[in-house]
């Protein structure tokens, strides 16, 4: 195995760094040649074969910065194996719903309990494996990640600006699935990456 991979994240509060640290020592491990970077240090990924990309959930999207660097990179995203994963504190599923969930990775942290479309409230809605894959979609149609996993990461207020301390403040009481606290699976992160692994670099 000499490809070498390029994980890129964006974080605020920092769990998206970790999931990314995480699996750039995974993959050490796994002896492959891996760099981990915030998206901001990145211009130009033609020197990597395989590209991993961590976004923190917001609004059920990437966060703008990421969105940019996919839209930018799309065409050099067709040709290389991706892959995507995002940190959130909510992920659902419809009872029964499989395709095209089936690339999704799902943390076992978030416990999910499938549930049929029509009990499900407009948050629960937007948190399906299936809405993560669309959102991804959108933004670029023509890339068919290896794999999108789905982990979840932390919520803590005293990590958050202003403006968002105030809205994940109100959103935790209105939402009853989102909880302050630190909820990383690296046991989880490391499964995937292992996943990873051996679908990428085939
Ligand atoms: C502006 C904003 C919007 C968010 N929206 C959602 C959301 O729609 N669903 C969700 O499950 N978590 C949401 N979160 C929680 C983050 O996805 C979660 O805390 C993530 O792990 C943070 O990643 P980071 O530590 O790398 O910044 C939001 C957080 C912020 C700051």
């Amino acid at each position: 195995m000499n490809k070498k991979i390029l994980i890129i994240y964006d974080t605020e509060s920092g769990s998206t760094r970790e999931v990314a640290e995480i699996i750039g020592e995974e993959m050490k491990r796994l002896k492959t040649e891996s760099d981990v970077r915030n998206i901001i240090d990145i211009d130009d990924i033609s020197e990597y074969d395989v590209i991993i990309v961590g976004s923190p959930n917001w609004y059920g999207k990437p966060t703008p910065k990421i969105k940019k660097f996919l839209k930018r990179f799309d065409k050099e995203l067709i040709q290389k194996p991706f892959a995507f994963f995002f940190t959130c504190m909510c992920l659902t599923k419809i009872t029964g719903k499989n395709s095209p969930e089936s690339i999704v990775y799902e943390d076992p942290q978030f416990n999910i309990i499938p549930k049929p479309e029509n009990e499900m409230n407009m948050w629960q809605k937007s948190h399906t494996c299936s809405f993560y894959r669309n959102q991804l979609s959108k933004i670029i149609p023509n890339v068919k990640p290896v794999s999108v996993a789905v982990f979840k990461g932390r919520l803590d207020f005293g990590r958050l600006n202003f403006f968002h301390k105030v809205l994940m403040k109100f959103i935790t009481l209105i939402v009853k699935e989102v909880k302050t606290g630190e909820y990383l699976n690296p046991n989880a992160i490391r499964e995937w990456s292992k996943i990873l692994c051996s679908d990428l670099l085939k």
